[in-house]
């Protein structure tokens, strides 16, 4: 079979920072009407390549070429007039704006107020795009009252509501649930039915396989190579990917489990849990299985005392308390590592250093004051070990890439005394590789006695890292199981409530 004609060409694309080369001459051919995996390792300049493409970014050197005439794509008018539509890795959205205004923001009558000009329309056309992908969002809510999944299909009915001949994903479905994922790539495949040429950025690497023609990798800003989806491995990938091969993918240690650390029994919150008892032991990592939206980020967040309860008990080292807020948490060894990491879980415009010991100043001062030198000698340690790529801990994070921006999520907890973790999907957006560096800090944590409880939407990660599993399913604990008797199908039948409805 002959290849479509390539529509897109960049050649040579360079772009520095300061104290980072972020693209060192970089190549993408891509072709019309095929899916394009872009694949690297956190901070290997994928999103940077993409934000050249839609004229976000300046480059210092190299072409593009669009149907092979060469573009300047100099800004994202530019860029978008000439075909060229992305769905940033960031969410991108106006949060007080309504969903219609952010679908057709910067695109409405110039001159004129969004809000003002044909709201009616407005709301139509957004209903129309909305129900394509089928999905239920109202046109007229307030973004910034979306959960971070309806978000998403917001940004992908705002790229969608363009005419674009070049579709760019940055890690689409790293907030979806499965069901969304699906919808997604129905839509993914009906474009590219079309002609339409989609650039694809994940680090679930399953995706890849299902979606993908073809898949170029980077690595350090540099073009590694390119290959026919199904004519390359997983293993192929991840090594190229790398730079070695990785052998172990869950390098779970057990520790023997010791004293209970926390205890939580009956828990309520009207309309979203019910009746929660669980345990957690020194040493112990307890998997939190289940779908999307069947209440994992709520109990996390209640023990956390981020949202009020209801009704329960919750103990802590032998102690009854009342957890009235995520300060309180803190102080009784609780730590939170929350799912959304832009909203809640860092100060985007404070240093590496700084957003490390942001839970943990307690630690490093005496009599009021800030011993700096043990703060700068705990964060140096903990980006080295989660490998956060960057030139030095006094990077401000905002100029991190996505995965690395966990990273330092992670880092502010692993700094921090508490004893008692609750990582909600620690290893989102992170690649493969840093995936194992971050086990391995799970590992450690629990041989120093700390107890881990884990939300994941990954079942492989769940079976491989987990003591224990808990399953919930619509605001409950739908079952358990031991590390042993556990299987992705009887998780997934319990997930999905199969003997309980
Ligand atoms: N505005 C900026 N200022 C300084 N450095 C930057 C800036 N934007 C990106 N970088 C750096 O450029 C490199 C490439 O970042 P990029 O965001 O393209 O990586 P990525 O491949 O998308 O990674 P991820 O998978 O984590 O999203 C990183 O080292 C990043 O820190
Ligand atoms: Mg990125």
């Amino acid at each position: 079979m002959e290849a479509a004609p390539a529509i897109l060409q960049m050649k040579g694309i360079a772009k520095r920072y300061p104290g980072v080369v972020a693209l060192d001459g970089v190549d993408l051919e891509v072709r019309r009407g095929e899916v394009h995996i872009l694949l690297g390792e956190n901070g290997a300049g994928k999103s940077t390549l993409m934000k050249i493409l839609a004229g976000a970014v300046r480059r210092d050197a190299g072409t593009i070429a669009l149907d092979g005439r060469e573009c300047d794509l100099a800004t994202p008018r530019a860029a978008q007039a000439a075909g060229v539509s992305i769905i940033y890795q960031e969410f991108n959205l106006v949060p007080h704006l309504t969903v219609a205004e952010n679908i057709f923001l910067g695109r409405e009558p110039r001159g004129q107020v969004p809000g003002l000009i044909s709201a009616a329309r407005l709301r139509t056309d957004a209903a129309r795009l909305l129900r394509e992908l089928e999905v239920t969002i109202n046109p007229g809510a307030v973004v910034a009252d979306l959960g971070v999944a309806e978000q998403q299909m917001v940004e992908v009915a705002k790229a969608l509501s363009v005419e674009a001949k070049i579709l760019v994903l940055d890690e689409p479905t790293s907030a979806l649930s499965d069901k969304e994922i699906a919808q997604l790539f129905k839509v993914i495949r009906a474009l590219r039915g079309r002609g339409v040429a989609l650039i694809y950025i994940s680090h679930r690497m399953e995706e890849l396989f299902q979606i993908g023609d073809r898949v170029t990798v980077m690595r350090d800003g540099r073009y590694i190579a390119t290959r026919d989806i199904p004519q390359t491995t997983l293993p192929e990938l991840v090594s190229l990917m790398v730079g070695r091969d990785l052998t172990e993918h869950f390098p779970k240690k057990a520790v023997p489990p010791g004293e209970e650390l926390l205890r939580v029994e009956h828990l309520s919150r009207t309309g979203a849990l019910h009746d929660i008892s669980l345990t957690l032991r020194r040493g112990e990592v307890v998997g939190l299985a289940g779908l999307m939206g069947s209440g994992r980020t709520e109990l996390a967040r209640a023990i956390f005392g981020a949202d009020p309860v209801t009704a329960g008990r919750v103990t802590v080292k032998g102690r009854e308390v009342k957890v009235g807020s995520p300060r309180q948490a803190i102080g009784l060894g609780l730590g939170l590592l929350t799912e959304d990491r832009k909203r809640q879980g860092l100060v985007l415009c404070l240093d590496i250093r700084a957003n490390t010991c942001l839970a943990s100043v307690d630690r490093f001062s005496a009599a009021g004051v800030v011993d700096g030198r043990r703060e700068t000698a705990a964060a140096q340690k903990l980006t080295a070990d989660l490998r956060v790529k960057t030139p030095g801990l006094h990077q401000r994070v905002v100029n991190l890439s996505g995965g690395n921006q966990q990273k330092v999520v992670l880092a502010k907890w692993l700094c921090c005394e508490a004893d008692i973790l609750i990582f909600d999907e620690p290893t989102r957006g992170i690649d493969v590789g840093s995936k194992v560096e971050i086990y391995q800090l799970i590992n450690r944590l629990a041989a120093e006695g700390k107890a881990i409880l884990m939300i994941s939407s990954e079942l492989p990660e769940i079976l491989g890292m987990s003591d224990r599993i808990l399953v919930m399913n619509r605001g409950r604990i739908a079952g358990e199981f031991t590390a042993a008797e556990a299987t992705q199908e009887k998780i997934l039948h319990c997930a999905l409530g199969a003997h309980a409805a």
